[in-house]
This record gives C-alpha cells, sequence and structure tokens, in this order.
C-alpha cells in the first residue's frame, strides 16, 4: 500500500532514487548520523511534519529522521522549488508521506502545509516558518501536541524571534541557521553558487564582462557577489547597513545607492529578506534586456505588482523561468522564476556538500529538541556550541583535513591574563 502523498508523478521515482543516492555520496555527516541514529533510534514513534524544499538533499535528511524512528511527513517550503521526481521516490521507495509538486499554485501549497499538520507532528521543521506561522494562526488545536520546532533560514528565524518578542510563540524552536556551520557555509557557498547557476541555466547569459548588481551584502549576497567577481562579472553591491556596505567596499566591490545602479546593471539578484529592494523607480530606469532576480527567501524583493502595472500588459514566457514584461517605450525588462529563489526555482538548490552541515544541524537539533524540550521555554534557541563544532570537526575529517590541536601550554596561555609584555 502507498502512504499518502500528492506528488505528480510516482512513475519519475527511479530517477529520483539515482539522485537522492547521487546527493547522499557528497553528505558524509548526515550519513554518520544516520547511522547512529539507526542504532540508538533517538527518534522513535516521534511524530514529526517537515516543510522543506524537497531536493535530494531534503531526502537524505528524511531518511535519517526516519532512520532515527521518527515518523515523518515531508511538504513544500516554496511552490516552485519541489523536485518532482524526487518526491516520487520519497513516496514509493521510502514510505514518506509527501505533500508537494513543482508549479503548484498558492491554495494548493496551502492545502499541502494542511495536510503535514494533519499530521499532527510533535516536532516541526520548517523553511521560513510556514508551519509555525499556519499552527499559531488557525491550528492552534495542534499547539499542546507539540513538543517544539526547527527553524532552517534567516527569513524564518527573524520571524520566530519577532513573535518570541511579542510572546506569541507558544512552543521552543532550535534556529538552525543560527549554527556556524549553517549559515557561514550554506548561505555564502551555497547560495552563492547556486544563484549563479539558476541564473545560467534560466537564461544562458555570459557573465563576464555584463554589469551584475547584488542588493545586500549578508552572508547570501556576498556568496553571490563573490562568485559573480569570479566569473568575470563587473559586480556593484547594494546595501542600507553601513558596517556591511564598508566590507563590501574594503572587499574591492563598488557600492552605491540602488537608483545609481539601476540604469548600469545588465543583470540584478538580491537576497536581503527585505521587500521591494526592486522598486518601480528602478524599473523606470532600467536598461532594455535587464535580467531580474531574486535569491532571498520570499517573492518580495522585487516589486512584481509594479512592473506589472508599468508595463500595462501580460508578460512573454520567453523561456522556462523567464517572463518578460515590456515597457511602453519598448524597453524589456526579463524577471526569473516568477520572482521566487531562482536557485531552488531555476537550478537545484544548493549542492549536496554543503546541505551536508546544515541538515547535520537539522537532524541534531531535531534530536536536542526531542531530548531537552521540557526544559525550554517558547524561546529561539541556537544549538550548542560545542555541537556546531562537532560538526565541522566531522565535515573536515571527512574532507581528508587535519589540523593542528592546541598544547597543554598554549591552552593555559590562552586561558589567563597574567602573562604580558
Ligand atoms: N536562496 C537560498 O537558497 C537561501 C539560502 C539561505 C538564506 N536565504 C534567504 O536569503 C535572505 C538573506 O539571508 P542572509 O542570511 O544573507 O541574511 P543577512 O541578514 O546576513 O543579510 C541580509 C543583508 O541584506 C541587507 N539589506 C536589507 N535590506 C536591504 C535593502 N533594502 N537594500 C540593500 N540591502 C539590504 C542587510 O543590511 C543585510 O546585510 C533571507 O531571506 C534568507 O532566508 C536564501
Amino acid at each position: 500500500m502507498t502512504v499518502e502523498h500528492d506528488v505528480r508523478d510516482l512513475s519519475q521515482a527511479p530517477g529520483g532514487r539515482y539522485r537522492i543516492e547521487w546527493a547522499e555520496r557528497d553528505m558524509p555527516v548526515l550519513r554518520q548520523i544516520r547511522e547512529r541514529f539507526a542504532k540508538e533510534r533517538p527518534l522513535e514513534g516521534v511524530r514529526m511534519s517537515a516543510c522543506l524544499h524537497i531536493t535530494t538533499e531534503t531526502a537524505n535528511l528524511m531518511r535519517t529522521l526516519q532512520a532515527g524512528g521518527a515518523d515523518v511527513v515531508l511538504t513544500a517550503s516554496n511552490p516552485l522549488s519541489t523536485q518532482d521526481d524526487v518526491a516520487a521516490s520519497l513516496v514509493s521507495h521510502f514510505e514518506i508521506p509527501v505533500y508537494g509538486i513543482k508549479g503548484e499554485d498558492n491554495s494548493t501549497y496551502y492545502d499541502h502545509i494542511k495536510a503535514a499538520l494533519d499530521h499532527k507532528p510533535q516536532v516541526t521543521m520548517d523553511d521560513g516558518a510556514d508551519l509555525v506561522s499556519e499552527l499559531h494562526k488557525n491550528r492552534t488545536d495542534l499547539l499542546e501536541n507539540i513538543i517544539g520546532g526547527t527553524e532552517e533560514t534567516t527569513t524564518g528565524v527573524i520571524r520566530l524571534r519577532a513573535m518570541a518578542k511579542d510572546g506569541a510563540l507558544k512552543f521552543p524552536v532550535i534556529a538552525v541557521n543560527d549554527s556556524m556551520t549553517k549559515h557561514l557555509f550554506d548561505n555564502r557557498y551555497g547560495t552563492g553558487q547556486s544563484t549563479i547557476d539558476g541564473i545560467i541555466r534560466a537564461t544562458n547569459v555570459l557573465l563576464a564582462g555584463r554589469v551584475v548588481v547584488v542588493g545586500g551584502y549578508g552572508w547570501c549576497s556576498r556568496g553571490i557577489a563573490n562568485r559573480a567577481r569570479g566569473l568575470g562579472a563587473r559586480v556593484i553591491v547594494t546595501e542600507v547597513d553601513p558596517l556591511k556596505a564598508l566590507e563590501a567596499v574594503m572587499d574591492g566591490f563598488q557600492v552605491m545607492p540602488m537608483m545609481e545602479a539601476a540604469p548600469i546593471g545588465d543583470v540584478f539578484v538580491s537576497a536581503t529578506g527585505d521587500i521591494h529592494v526592486f522598486d518601480r523607480h528602478h524599473f523606470e530606469v532600467m536598461k532594455d534586456g535587464a535580467i531580474v532576480c531574486n535569491s532571498g527567501h520570499f517573492n518580495v524583493e522585487i516589486n512584481i505588482p509594479a512592473l506589472q502595472e508599468l508595463s500595462g500588459q501580460e508578460p512573454r514566457r520567453v523561456r522556462p523561468f523567464v517572463e518578460q514584461f515590456r515597457m511602453p517605450d519598448g524597453r524589456a525588462i526579463n524577471l526569473r522564476g516568477e520572482g521566487r529563489l531562482i536557485n531552488l526555482a531555476a537550478a537545484e538548490g544548493h549542492p549536496a556538500s554543503v546541505m551536508d552541515m546544515s541538515f547535520a544541524n537539522q537532524a541534531l537539533g531535531a534530536e536536542y529538541m526531542l531530548r531537552n524540550g521540557d526544559t525550554l521555554q517558547a524561546q529561539v534557541y541556537t544549538i550548542p556550541e560545542d555541537v556546531d563544532h562537532e560538526i565541522a570537526r566531522l565535515k573536515l575529517a571527512a574532507m581528508g583535513v587535519n589540523i593542528d590541536t592546541l598544547t597543554d601550554e598554549q591552552a593555559n596561555y590562552l586561558d589567563q591574563w597574567q602573562e604580558g609584555t
């Protein structure tokens, strides 16, 4: 009997399985956790609902939770990021209920979230806080079952902290994004590479010699800026935070307000977590053929309604994931992936090697929540530093990299304050 699901086509499962296994080869830390989980079963019988991008890497996280004994269901955390073959394989080969179809409309997206909550989770796992929001807004009847949750991304963590500050959050959540083995690597190297991958796959544009305008110089956006520069683009950074802007200047980027960058840029991409980084007044001065995309969590960084209004006509889908808006003066502005995460809409998201660490944090975060949930308040917590360091140690070992350890003399020296000149 097949487990409950709503996926595109179960006949795609064999291809999905090969790709899940391909990703697994690059996820040695998660594999070690899975082996331990299979022996110790720390999640035995625990009902979990996960709302994550349905990718090959997530599939390996689901297998890890299942090996630990969890009764887990998975729903998409974005209408465009689902890999349909992976969803099919999780259902067919791993008996994990999955709800997600690439390109699903908003109402299907929320029906899927509801289906995942009907599982009556004790632990939630979010990427963007959609499960937590829905639980607090519309499914308060389920709150009493919940031990705690985990949250993958910056935007989700910001929302949870706002909820905790207002006293609205009703259970503890681990901010996986705050682990150093997550944001220093996934956000920077993962988003950096996969965003460029998404831009290139969607347009086949040559970045060398082009002007790429990057909105923000946070962890994700600095990754994008650096990778674009590596491909020969002339990169302009825009920021609102003077420290980040100063870092960008000293890293050798041109920094200016978006309004000055708008008429110069060929490719625009932002990852700020903020709204309308690309707005009406920017579209008014962009060059003919400008390409605009987003790699921040929600599809709000680009003011798409303003773009639509300025154009006054329906966009043309000129390539998969590229919608072209004609302006009344004849200019064309190309929007990618409906303004949704370009790296997941048009490419495959982060490479497995970097998700290895993010999802090691998710798996260990869930275990930590189960062990400690009853002692935690309804607040946002980070994973203990020793766990973070252990993930880094395991990753280095898997990469065959050895490092020094402090001698006793050095440890003593670093611990004391008396010795000076
Ligand atoms: N594409 C992906 O796969 C992926 C992966 C991880 C995180 N994210 C998302 O990317 C976004 C950024 O995450 P992060 O970890 O880099 O956050 P961050 O806080 O490190 O960086 C955000 C930066 O944007 C700047 N900023 C805010 N508003 C701005 C504006 N109007 N103009 C210019 N700069 C502005 C901030 O000053 C900050 O430096 C979040 O929404 C996060 O959830 C996406």
